[in-house]
């Protein structure tokens, strides 16, 4: 049979070591700093009914009307791989009756999700966020709190001077007169505007406003911004967030103009971006739903969360990471009894949690001293014929470059005493 090579789907990656070892680290922060902000985990399924991200995220969304994966399950179901993790965590806070446990209900979720996008740098079609969703309370001091753990975390994995965007979108109340604004504006400019947005100006003109296509953000320049139309409620919900957010020494800019992609959002919106990513700028973003339980069956439950994009994140991550972990001991054996003895001694080194390779093959010792080397061990246990009739074991400290010899049944104690130093 004719052999054939495959390669993954196009905007979709294999995630690896080295670069693994950041994921790891990141995820370990997330897990770490969240917790004692009181947020816990829930695993949330990959694949939803399609219906909760369009009437979540909005018909007139990119994301919704370009960017699912969608398809038919065998019982003629329409299911979607979740393109964010919003919709889900509402779906199972009303499934499952969260809203009756205490307020707020605070969770944490991880994994990756699908859009249908040009790829590009910082930009795939899997990739993975880190989020977070709390529910049942509308004071901006969980806004902020968020927020706050948010640049916590981000400061916790080596990132600072990241940018934080924050504004306010309004409320039922005050959107009305924003949106007719919004339709006084773009009507003497509908020629201009492209197909997609033509279409948008009737369901959702917000939407012109997040539009990439470079006709509609040149008509867009001098568009009325939605702080001048908040509501009394809503101007004082941003100006307390704003304060308190100051008290926490959080700092950050408004921008007037950000509206964020999906229709979901009230009141606060924010980004956190980086001038080093390019073009996709954004590592975290969020704000708060305070209307989504409600439309999804649920009791009135104000939320606000945020996501990170792991990618991003890594990207920057990178620059200043610390090296790859490497093994503790190498063992480099001459001759066929010393090597069979050598496995028999990294057994008890990794019943002890200590990680331990050995050299294979018959490979000459100096090829498997460069390759304890090229692992970058802190040391290299030598065992030949000789060592192992006088029941004896070299070993040689790779950090420092001393060497000496143990009792092959001394040699856990010694190492274990010369590690911790380590
Ligand atoms: P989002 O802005 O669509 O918000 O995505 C959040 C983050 O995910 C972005 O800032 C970015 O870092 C990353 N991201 C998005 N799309 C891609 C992509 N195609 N490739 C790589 N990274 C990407 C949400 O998803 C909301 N659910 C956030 C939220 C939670 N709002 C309230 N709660």
């Amino acid at each position: 049979m004719k052999k054939q090579r495959y390669n993954a789907v196009k905007g979709v990656q294999d995630i690896l070591p080295p670069d693994i070892y950041i994921w790891q680290k990141i995820e370990a922060a997330a897990k770490e700093i969240f917790r004692v902000y009181g947020f816990q985990e829930l695993r949330l399924p990959i694949m939803e009914p399609t219906a909760i991200f369009v009437r979540s995220i909005g018909e007139t969304s990119d994301i919704v009307e370009k960017e699912m994966y969608t398809f038919t399950d065998k019982g003629g179901r329409s299911i979607t791989l979740r393109p964010e993790g919003t919709a889900s965590a509402v779906r199972c806070y009303v499934q499952n009756h969260l809203y009756n446990l205490p307020s707020p209900q605070k969770f944490f979720y991880s994994g990756p999700m699908f859009r249908y996008e040009r790829p590009q740098k910082g930009r795939l079609r899997q990739f993975y966020q880190i989020g977070v969703e709390a529910f049942g309370v509308s004071e901006p001091k969980l806004d902020a709190e968020i927020i706050a753990m948010l640049r916590v975390f981000l400061e916790r994995i080596g990132l600072s001077g990241l940018n934080f965007e924050i504004n306010s979108i309004g409320c039922e109340k005050c959107r009305p007169g924003y949106r007719d604004a919004l339709l006084d504006f773009f009507s003497s400019r509908l020629d201009s505007l492209c197909p997609d947005c033509k279409r948008r100006y009737e369901q959702n003109p917000l939407r012109i406003l997040d539009c990439k296509v470079d006709a509609c953000i040149e008509q867009r320049k001098d568009a009325p911004v939605v702080s001048d139309f908040l509501c009394d409620e809503c101007v004082s919900h941003f100006s307390e967030l704003r304060s308190i957010l100051e008290m926490l020494d959080v700092p950050y800019v408004v921008n007037p103009t950000m509206v964020r992609g999906l229709d979901y959002y009230t009141r606060t919106t924010f980004e956190v971006t980086s001038e080093r990513l390019g073009a996709q700028n954004a590592v975290a973003a969020g704000g708060r739903y305070d209307r989504l339980v409600e439309e999804f069956g649920g009791p009135p439950t104000p939320a606000v969360g945020f996501a990170v994009g792991m990618e991003r994140l890594v990207a920057l991550v990178k620059d200043t990471a610390d090296s790859v972990p490497s093994p503790e001991v190498f063992i480099a054996t001459v001759g066929k009894d010393a090597a069979q003895k050598a496995l028999l001694i990294a057994e008890g080194f990794r019943a002890k949690g200590v990680w331990v390779e050995v050299g294979y093959e018959g490979a000459s010792l100096r090829s498997q001293m460069r390759r304890a080397d090229r692992f970058n061990a802190n040391y290299v246990l030598i065992l030949g014929e000789d060592e192992l009739k006088r029941g004896r074991i070299g070993w040689k400290n790779l950090k420092d470059g001393s060497a000496g010899e143990v009792g092959i049944q001394e040699v856990y104690d010694f190492l274990q005493k010369n590690l911790n130093k380590i």
